[in-house]
């Protein structure tokens, strides 16, 4: 009875192609059990009726899957349908050979387990993508993956991030492979996809013409939604993955994190009684790249100058550092006790290389305006900024800073941190090695695709970022090395 029901249920949600496979693939698998289903896997055809193929022009919206034609949740069956072989699991407290369990089949592996995030009712966002399941084949566990890089990355810095077009990226999986060889598509697990190399609007021609059910279309954007970015309606259901500095994105891509700090900083060894004053002669700096701007960073530096003395450099103040000077910067920074880290927009969890880079790596107290607290008391070490939000105004925190200028001991507290990490650090290596954990992972059979990036990026009603404050327009200008900010409406 159950079983009929099942597979009939099994019929109707599977697109026909894919049941043919699943036929085709175990009549393959009697007459050659060796065959690695990846190779068969690559033979399958009906992947390309997923992409608009180059006769088609410009894709019209029709060839985009939509919802309705993505087998939704309830559609999907649910692990608890499956019907599990029904293995006697001997207990390990009292059976020696517990290395001889015998083999569950891949359907119960916990990693396809359905998760609390794709629940709408636990993640809102889960709306603005679609999470399905492929049935359940003997498709293994990725026990190595490849990922190619379509694009440029950000900076046109390919040749010095992959010298040899290929190679491992992340030390510690060497069974990780990136290749920024465009031929081996079809071998590919995962297409990372820089934003700003990106075309604007979505143009089939120049991605790739083959895609495979297992493979991953990766959408990398290191920014905030205020940052220009690719025409996101024309770019609904293309992308299957999200690597962005949030930290519910598929793989993070964070500017910094506690685990590589406490990591850098287990390399480099920390001396507890060290006297961070020392050598910092001066008092605050900001480095700004736009100055013509609207943020409501500006507003604040605007008041907190009033108050308190602040160097200000970049392309629109002094410029001290030649682009590519990369020692430039840390030796200015070292010389003052405070970087102000003002992000540009106040993003959740938004928190840049000024804040990690430029200040914390720098032994510097960073100064930061931009998230709220809440994101820093999670994503940062503890006691290691001060938060604007935490003054009532521009000029209480003029007079603390001014305050920590003189006493040595509240100064150096802000340094606590590197000897008291916190409890339970989320592991977080970096983009690449982020990204290769996932994939290897990952519940091989776990479908997912992007209908509404823009919803998720930028959060329903534009959740993710607070508006702009309503200054008027506003543009920097320097006077006898101090800077003052004159508007104009
Ligand atoms: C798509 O990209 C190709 C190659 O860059 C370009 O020649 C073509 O004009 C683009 N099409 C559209 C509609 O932008
Ligand atoms: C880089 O910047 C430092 C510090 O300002 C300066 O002393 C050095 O000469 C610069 N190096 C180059 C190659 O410009
Ligand atoms: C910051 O917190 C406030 C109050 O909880 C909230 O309204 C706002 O949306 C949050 N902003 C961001 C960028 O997370
Ligand atoms: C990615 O999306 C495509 C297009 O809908 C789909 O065919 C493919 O199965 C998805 N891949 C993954 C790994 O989710
Ligand atoms: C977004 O705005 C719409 C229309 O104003 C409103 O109905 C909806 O509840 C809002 N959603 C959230 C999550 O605030």
């Amino acid at each position: 009875m159950r079983s009929t029901s099942l597979i009939r249920r099994f019929l109707v949600m599977v697109p026909i192609c894919l049941a043919t496979i699943f036929v085709f693939y175990f009549t393959n698998a009697l007459m050659d059990s060796s065959r690695d289903s990846r190779d068969f896997e690559h033979k399958c055809d009906c992947s390309k009726h997923d992409i608009p193929s180059k006769q088609d022009g410009h894709r019209e919206i029709q060839d985009i899957p939509n919802k309705q034609d993505i087998p939704n949740r309830q559609d999907v069956p649910k692990i608890q349908d499956i019907p599990k072989k029904q293995v006697d699991l001997p207990n390990a407290g009292n059976n020696p050979n517990v290395d001889k369990i015998p083999e569950v089949p891949e359907q119960t592996d916990p990693a396809c387990a359905p998760e609390p995030k794709d629940n709408p009712n636990v993640n809102p966002l889960s709306k603005f993508y679609s999470v399905w399941y492929d049935p359940p084949t003997q498709v293994a566990k990725r026990d190595k993956v490849t990922i190619v890089i379509w694009t440029e990355l950000w900076d046109n810095q390919m040749r010095k991030v992959l010298p040899k077009g290929k190679g491992a990226k992340c030390l510690s999986m060497p069974n990780c492979i990136f290749s920024k060889f465009r031929n081996e598509i079809e071998e590919a697990d995962a297409v990372l996809f820089e934003v700003s190399n990106l075309q604007k609007n979505y143009n089939a021609s120049v991605l790739p013409k083959f895609r495979h059910p297992r493979q991953h279309w990766v959408w990398y954007h290191t920014e905030c939604p205020g940052f220009p970015s690719i025409n996101f309606e024309t770019y609904r259901s293309v992308f299957n993955w999200t690597i962005t500095y949030r930290a519910d994105s598929d793989s993070s891509g964070a500017w910094g994190s506690l685990h590589r700090t406490y990591q850098r900083l287990k390399v480099e060894g920390v001396d507890p009684n060290k006297d961070y004053t020392k050598g910092k002669r001066k008092l605050a700096v900001w480095f700004i790249s736009k100055c013509n701007t609207q943020a409501n960073r500006v507003a604040y530096a605007t008041e907190l100058v009033k108050h308190m003395h602040v160097d200000v450099f970049g392309r629109c103040g002094k410029t001290v550092c030649a682009k590519w000077n990369v020692t430039c910067m840390p030796d200015i920074i070292t010389q003052y006790k405070f970087y102000l880290a003002f992000e540009n927009m106040k993003c959740k969890e938004y928190l840049t290389e000024k804040f990690w880079r430029n200040a914390l790596a720098n032994d510097v107290i960073p100064v930061v305006l931009g998230a709220n607290r809440s994101d820093y008391e999670r994503l940062a070490p503890p006691h290691s900024y001060i938060h604007v939000d935490d003054f009532k105004s521009p000029k209480e925190l003029a007079n603390y800073l001014m305050l920590l200028d003189k006493d040595k001991d509240q100064y150096n507290a802000y340094f606590k941190w590197k000897t008291h990490p916190p409890k339970d650090i989320p592991l977080e290596e970096g983009m690449w090695c982020n990204m290769c954990r996932e994939l290897l992972n990952r519940c091989p059979t776990k479908r997912k695709l992007y209908t509404n990036l823009r919803g998720w990026f930028e959060g329903e009603n534009k959740s993710m970022c607070d508006p702009m404050e309503d200054v008027k327009f506003q543009e920097l200008q320097f006077e006898n090395d101090r800077f003052k900010v004159a508007s104009y409406a």
